[in-house]
Order: C-alpha cells, then structure tokens, then sequence
C-alpha cells in the first residue's frame, strides 16, 4: 500500500479550526471578562460544523457522509474487530468514528445555537442548563473520540494524527483523492469568520 491522499484541505482545517474553537470555549466559558472571546470561539465551531454538513455531501470522496455514515451493526463490527486485535482498515473514516463524527458536528451546532439564544437573552436558565448540558456531552464524546483515535492508530500501526494534517494515509493509488481542494478551504475559512463575527454582534 502507498500513501494516498485521503483528507482535503477543508476536511484538515476545519478539524484544527474546530478543536481550537472547542478548546478556547471551554476555557472562557466562566464568566464576564472572556465573553466575547468564548462566543467567538462558539461561534467559529457553529461555523465549522454547518460547513461540515454541506462538505459532507457535496466534499470530496472520503469527507462524504455516505462514505462514512453506516448502521450501527457495521460500527459493532469493527468495535470487534478492534476487540480481536484484528482491526477493519478503512481509508475513510471507519463506522464507529463516523457515529462520534456526526455526534461532534450536532453537538457543536446545538451548543453554539443554545449560547448564541442566551447571549441575545432569549431563553431562560432552563437554556443555560442546556447549553452547559451539552458542552459536557461533547467534551465526553471529545474523549471517546481521541480513545478512538489513539486505540486506532496503535492498532493499524498508522498515524492518525499526523494523517489529519498531510492528508496522507495507506491506501492504493486508485482510491487517492484527485484534488486537495484549496479553494474550498477559502471558502471555509471566509464561512468561518462570518459566522463568528455574525453570532457575536
Ligand atoms: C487534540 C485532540 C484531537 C485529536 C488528536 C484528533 C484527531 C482526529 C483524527 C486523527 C481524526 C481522523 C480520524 C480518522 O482517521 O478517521 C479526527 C476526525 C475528526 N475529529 Fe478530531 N481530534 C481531536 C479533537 C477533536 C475535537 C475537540 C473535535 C470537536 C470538537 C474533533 C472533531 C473531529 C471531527 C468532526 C472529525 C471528522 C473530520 C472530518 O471528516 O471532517 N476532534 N480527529
């Protein structure tokens, strides 16, 4: 097997973008004196997230929720296969990360809505609650992601990480994609900064 261009730019950097965003919001969620920079933080993972969603059908071959999205008997099949030490080689995303994928996406569209409704004060404390409620559920999804990731990478013997930043991981020429699609991540990072700067007027 080669190395093969599997993730396009806005795939990679909407991935850092988001975990800088989640990381920032959840150091200045308490309090007054960091209130702009937590909803701007808020506000470029709601960005992230909904660019994701359309990515996630009109991106390119391995960001599509069709190559990842599968039924919950595939993502106990390869849960298994883990179990075994026989791991499943996906290129894409495999179908239990899927699942933590799309969970990651609507709890960080879900949170930064509920935020920006408190911030607008619309909304009671039930919202605050809320808002709260499912910052927590994303940090626990958080860590089950990166259990996955880093249970994934020892198991294939294949550096996950390093593979969300170059693109690259083991796979046949054939299966690469044929454009890291720079102009697309423009459009992300454009996309990005609108929406933070919108939701925290
Ligand atoms: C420093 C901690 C993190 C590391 C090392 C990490 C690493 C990774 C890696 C290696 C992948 C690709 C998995 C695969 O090969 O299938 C991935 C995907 C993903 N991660 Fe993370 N991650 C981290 C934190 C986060 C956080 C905090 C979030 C959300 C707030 C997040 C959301 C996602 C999403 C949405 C994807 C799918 C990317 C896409 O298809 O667009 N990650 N992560």
């Amino acid at each position: 097997m080669n190395k093969i261009l599997v993730w396009d730019w806005p795939v990679r950097i909407g991935h850092w973008l988001l975990v800088g965003g989640f990381i920032l919001a959840w150091l200045t969620g308490d309090g007054e004196s960091w209130r702009l920079v937590h909803v701007l933080a808020g506000g470029s993972v709601v960005g992230v997230a909904s660019f994701r969603l359309f990515w996630g059908f009109w991106g390119s071959r391995y960001a599509r929720f069709a190559d990842f999205v599968r039924g919950p008997q595939a993502a106990r099949r390869y849960l298994l296969s883990l179990l075994k030490l026989q791991p499943e080689h996906h290129v894409g995303h495999n179908p239990a990360g899927g699942w933590a994928i799309v969970l990651l996406l609507g709890l960080g569209i879900a949170t930064g809505l509920a935020g920006w409704c408190i911030y607008n004060d619309i909304g009671s404390d039930v919202l605050e609650e809320l808002h709260e409620g499912l910052a927590t559920a994303m940090l626990g999804v958080v860590f089950v992601h990166i259990a996955g990731v880093v249970s994934g990478s020892v198991l294939h013997g294949e550096n996950l990480v390093r593979a969300m930043v170059d693109g690259k991981k083991a796979g046949l020429p054939q299966n690469a994609i044929r454009s890291a699609h720079p102009l697309a991540a423009l459009v992300l990072l454009l996309w990005v900064a609108s929406a933070a700067w919108w939701l925290a007027r």
